[in-house]
């Protein structure tokens, strides 16, 4: 095994830390590591916004779902989709003018330069991840930051054109957190399919689920809850942070198209 593949295999999501700054130098190395992360047209349609300010912080550990371990991490970095960048370059070039002169209406960010954006903020993320994970700082992505649009708008001033992707919070993994157990992904057989997409069957769940669902019959069934398909439904899919996720993220993308 070579030391990237070791990185990879060894890097566990990190929710409790030492009480350790991460120093200006090491900061330094993961940010350019960071901001050589591939990009679409090499247009780096992302920005990241270095939290230092505790209130935010400790606002975010409310607003992201409720998880007091944001507030605890001394390194946190807000990861947004950014067209604002090149759209303001475009209009600073006089772009308006030459549409105008070929008659022709602007094009403004759409959908597709949306998902653009969102590629490159979070391959950047992944990169600042395992960066991080080589000086043997663990980290957390916190999905919830594209909950609560209105708040976090106004927290950061975002402009029109970006798009809170991701959040990730960074520190030294306590004793504990070192010797958890890794989380365990699903057989390679119902991920990676050759040529066409493979739709699975009852049968393909009963194997892909085994673990989960013996686990599962271990512990006492609520709230009606006959399996783990149902269980990650409830608790999941349908739940409160779901929903909330969607309806912000319905805000975005209509702040982007008006
Ligand atoms: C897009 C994304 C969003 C996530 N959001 C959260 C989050 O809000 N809170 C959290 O504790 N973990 C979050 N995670 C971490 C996952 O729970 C974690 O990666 C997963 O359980 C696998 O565990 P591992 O990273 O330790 O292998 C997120 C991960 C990703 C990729």
């Amino acid at each position: 095994m070579n030391q990237v593949i070791d990185v990879l295999m060894k890097r566990r999501s990190v929710r409790a830390y030492e009480e350790k700054e991460i120093s200006a130098d090491v900061k330094a190395e993961i940010l350019k590591a960071t901001l050589r992360a591939p990009t679409a047209g090499n247009m780096m349609l992302y920005s990241i916004i270095e939290v230092t300010d505790q209130k935010i912080i400790d606002r975010l550990a409310i607003t992201c779902d409720n998880q007091p371990f944001i507030a605890r991490a001394p390194m946190v970095w807000l990861f947004l989709a950014d067209y604002q960048r090149w759209f303001d370059f475009f209009l600073a070039s006089g772009v308006e003018e030459l549409c105008k002169q070929k008659q022709v209406p602007m094009r403004k960010p759409e959908e597709g330069d949306l998902f653009l954006g969102c590629c490159d903020a979070l391959i950047a993320a992944q990169n600042a991840v395992i960066a991080a994970e080589s000086f043997g700082i663990g980290s957390c992505y916190i999905g919830d930051i594209m909950e609560q649009y209105e708040i976090h708008k106004e927290l950061f001033e975002l402009p029109q054109y970006t798009f809170p992707i991701c959040l990730l919070v960074f520190g030294y993994p306590t004793r504990e957190q070192t010797k958890r157990p890794y989380t365990k992904r699903f057989d390679e057989k119902f991920i990676l399919f050759e040529n066409q997409y493979h739709r699975l069957d009852k049968q393909d769940f009963k194997a892909m689920f085994r673990e989960h669902e013996a686990r599962m019959s271990k512990g006492k069934s609520k709230e009606g809850i006959a399996n783990f398909g149902q269980a990650m439904y409830v608790r999941k899919f349908d739940s409160a942070f779901s929903v909330e996720m969607s309806r912000s993220v319905r805000l975005i993308l209509e702040a982007w198209k008006n």
